[in-house]
């Protein structure tokens, strides 16, 4: 996704663009005689840092606060806003790297609600990419079921439900816009009394992108080192979770040949 705004005078600058479409374009000047000191300059939304150690995306400052983002720092040699999302319950945002989070973050709640946090899928996306720091719920009992506590995601089948402590680890849906233009994370708590809490940072990837997971990989590690976790690989039992269907990917990086 680009993003354009109109500014006076001729650029130098040049913006690194690799966009899902595949459209390229850095900066023109308008020949039209009404706006001949214009230039038109689009600019890729590439990923962020904002001054909180959160990720965020580059993005002007009006499609940032109108898609609920907030903005911190410039990005994209002022012309953007580095645009940093933190979505709570009942909320939903377009931005790319948006953070899904619990009510009043990183403070704990203890009650039953249902929360229901909504990402707007850019018609590129095919897969969405899940950094999870933290969920924090009530755990699944020995079978592995989440009779109490549950997140649900509104695309792909992957994992029916999941519940109890995941720290640091990611995972890869598989998403169809065309299908749905949406991706819902809904989180229901009990009355089990339970201090919950969760992060998750939602990235969407783009269809023709390398960074792509190859299909049905839930997880894709592309590092020659690192631990495997998956949900509730963090829980008191870390029981398996039932109705989970999906390969763990390992990358084969350059100058390797196996797996130890
Ligand atoms: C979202 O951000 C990621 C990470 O920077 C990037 O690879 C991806 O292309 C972006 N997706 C869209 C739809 O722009």
């Amino acid at each position: 996704m680009n993003e354009i705004i109109v500014f006076p005078f001729l650029l130098t600058a040049a913006f690194l663009c690799i966009p899902c479409s595949g459209d390229q374009f850095t900066a023109a000047s308008r020949a039209d005689r009404f706006i001949s000191l214009f230039s038109v300059v689009r600019f890729k939304n590439s990923m962020c840092s904002g001054p909180s150690g959160l990720s965020g995306t580059c993005y002007t400052y009006k499609s940032c606060v109108k898609n609920g983002g907030t903005s911190s720092g410039s990005c994209a040699d002022g012309f953007g806003t580095c645009c940093v999302t933190q979505l709570g319950c009942g909320a939903r945002t377009a931005n790319n790297c948006t953070y899904i989070e619990s009510p009043n973050y990183p403070d704990y709640f203890n009650e039953a609600r249902t929360c229901v946090e909504t990402i707007s899928l850019n018609p590129d996306t095919c897969q969405v990419r899940l950094d999870v720091t933290e969920v924090n719920l009530v755990g699944p009992d020995i079978k592995g079921d989440c009779n109490n506590d549950v997140l649900k995601f509104s695309q792909d089948i992957k994992w029916t439900q999941v519940c109890g402590i995941t720290e640091n680890t990611h995972f890869y849906l598989d998403v169809d816009p065309t299908v749905s233009s949406t991706l819902d994370f809904t989180f229901t708590t009990d009355g089990t009394s339970y201090s919950r809490r969760w992060r998750i940072k939602v990235s969407q990837i783009c269809c023709d992108q390398l960074s792509m997971a190859p299909m049905g990989c839930g997880q894709y590690f592309t590092s020659t080192t690192g631990t495997i976790k998956g949900w509730n690989s963090q829980g008191k039992p870390d029981y398996y979770l039932s109705g989970q269907n999906y390969a763990i990917c390992l990358r084969q990086e350059l100058n390797t040949c196996s797996v130890m």
